[in-house]
């Protein structure tokens, strides 16, 4: 079902790293809507692998949308009936893509350069499907070409159920600062549709700072999530309590345990912990000279010894847990 976006706190679509395991993870720790990473059009109707190993994902991920792109509109409407056919909530398009194998071959982001073609593969895929379709872009390809105002206006006149505006330009990838004064901008343009921010929000604080500011419908993170998985139980809990707790280094570990074990249940062990690499340095942020275990559990392919490790860390690090080293 199409959600609500009022006051929601997303996790952003992030290629290789919001698989279905860490999507699950951020759910369970109040992540209210979520979004596969990019799946190429052209992947999905070759019937690539790859492109169809990313549709899947757990029903208790829901509200999920599965996100596509490309710049073929033939190839977008064919993509979002492949998409319909695994039944996901919504739809999302990308129009955000920075790196120039998209961008520079007139997809993600290069579609900023061109709003009415954006707007056609935009009807193209809500012409193929029955899924409500959202999309997501940038504020501009430049700083001469900040579009986003007409870019809003223009895919609530087409029918696009809601924007997510990643408050940056194409040649700042995923860097640096984000001006978010521009959602404001939108709302006060008289767009209606849900807006949701996106782009350099890292803490729970952040979080509230830009509801309160720039009256998004909601909040979109990204890698604030990979460093803290909490961040959405806490900027809930900032926005209606004042404060929020850090979880236990306990709490901590035995998330981390629960990610790696459902990463190797879908990829298999020695895919499942290689690729989990880049997990550790989140869930372990913050203990004193940790990087050499880090290492060492870089090192095994094998669920036991890194289960094991974590164990040991656990006991290790249980004396500092209550000091303020691990703040
Ligand atoms: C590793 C990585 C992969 C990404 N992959 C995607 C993607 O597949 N689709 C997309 O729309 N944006 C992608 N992005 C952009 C994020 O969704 C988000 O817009 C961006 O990181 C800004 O948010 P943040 O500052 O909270 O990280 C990616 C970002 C990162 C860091």
């Amino acid at each position: 079902m199409f959600p609500d976006f009022k006051n929601k706190i997303l996790l952003a679509p992030m290629e290789d790293v919001t698989e279905p395991p860490f999507r699950l993870i951020c759910k369970r720790l109040g992540a209210d809507i979520l979004y596969t990473e990019f799946i190429s059009s052209e992947g999905l109707i070759r019937d690539a692998r790859k492109a169809l190993a990313k549709l899947t994902f757990y029903e208790e991920e829901r509200p999920l949308a599965i996100q596509i792109f490309g710049g073929n509109e033939e190839s977008m409407e064919e993509a979002a009936k492949i998409c319909e056919s695994v039944n996901p909530d919504f739809i999302d398009i990308n129009c955000g893509c920075w790196v120039k194998d998209v961008a520079l071959r007139g997809a993600g982001a290069g579609l900023l350069k061109d709003l009415p073609r954006m707007g056609r593969i935009a009807e193209s895929v809500m012409k193929s499907t029955s899924l409500p379709v959202t999309l997501k872009t940038r504020l501009g390809w430049d700083e001469n070409s900040i579009v986003i105002v007409d870019v809003a206006k223009m895919l609530e006149s087409i029918g696009i159920k809601a924007l997510t505006v990643h408050c940056r330009l194409r040649g700042q990838g995923n860097k640096g600062d984000a001006d978010w004064s521009w959602v404001k901008r939108i709302k006060d343009a008289g767009v209606t549709i849900p807006i949701i921010l996106n782009g350099n929000v890292k803490t729970p604080e952040d979080v509230k700072h830009v509801f309160g500011n720039f009256h998004p419908d909601a909040v979109m993170i990204g890698q604030g999530a990979i460093q803290n998985p909490w961040i959405f139980k806490q900027a809930k809990s900032i926005m209606e309590n004042g404060s929020y707790d850090e979880p236990h280094l306990h709490e901590k570990i035995d998330t981390c345990i629960t990610h790696l074990k459902l990463n190797c249940e879908l990829k298999g062990e020695k895919y499942g912990t290689m690729e989990f690499r880049k997990h550790y340095a989140g869930y372990l942020k913050g203990l004193p000279h940790i990087s050499t275990h880090r290492m060492e559990l870089m090192q095994y392919l094998e669920l036991e010894p890194i289960i094991k490790k974590l164990g040991q860390l656990k006991e290790m690090y249980a004396g500092a847990e209550s000091s303020s080293q691990l703040l």
